[in-house]
């Protein structure tokens, strides 16, 4: 039996975050989307916002929860009986970064593995940050965004 973490921000979700989380739950018997809640920062979603946002996108796949965690991963890792933690990957500048967070991982705790998906190629360019900024902006992120998470974005940004 397979638990995976998809660990992220989430400040929005979008659709190349689903794509990950839509092909993980392919792979795995359960998945659990992590919404890391940090306290020094000001996110655009609360975290339960992030994870009722996350809820309504994932409601389709039987095997997919959503939770958020505050502090390290490793520990949410433990706590929820999790080894195995996926990220996407868009181009080789987020390998940089993601590599360093998974070794970081590795040596706080030896139980976890991390594991990269390659995004999809039409969801190469998209990010949380460019998507608040387009939204900010007045421009359509219909193509890069869930319905749920569009709407979310129209009301509080309005
Ligand atoms: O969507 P993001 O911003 O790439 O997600 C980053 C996240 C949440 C996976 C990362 O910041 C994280 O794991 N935060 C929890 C704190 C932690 O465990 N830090 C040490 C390991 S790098």
């Amino acid at each position: 039996m397979i638990r995976a973490l998809v660990p992220g921000s989430f400040d929005p979700p979008t659709k190349g975050h689903l794509d990950v989380v839509e092909r993980c739950a392919s792979l795995f018997d359960e998945v659990i989307v992590a919404v890391v809640h940090n306290p020094s920062k000001t996110p655009l979603f609360t975290a339960d916002e992030r994870v009722e946002l996350l809820e309504e996108c994932v409601a389709a796949w039987s095997n997919v929860s959503v939770a958020s965690f505050e502090g390290l991963l490793v520990d949410f890792a433990q706590e929820v009986g999790a080894r195995t933690v996926v990220k996407g990957l868009r181009a080789v500048t987020d390998f940089e970064f993601e590599i360093q967070m998974s070794q970081m991982n590795r040596q706080l705790s030896s139980d976890v593995v991390s594991l990269f998906v390659a995004t999809k190629p039409e969801y190469g360019y998209l990010s949380s940050s460019l998507v608040k900024e387009v939204a900010r902006l007045g421009g359509s992120v219909d193509e890069m965004v869930p319905g749920p998470v569009g709407a979310a974005l129209k009301e509080r940004l309005q």
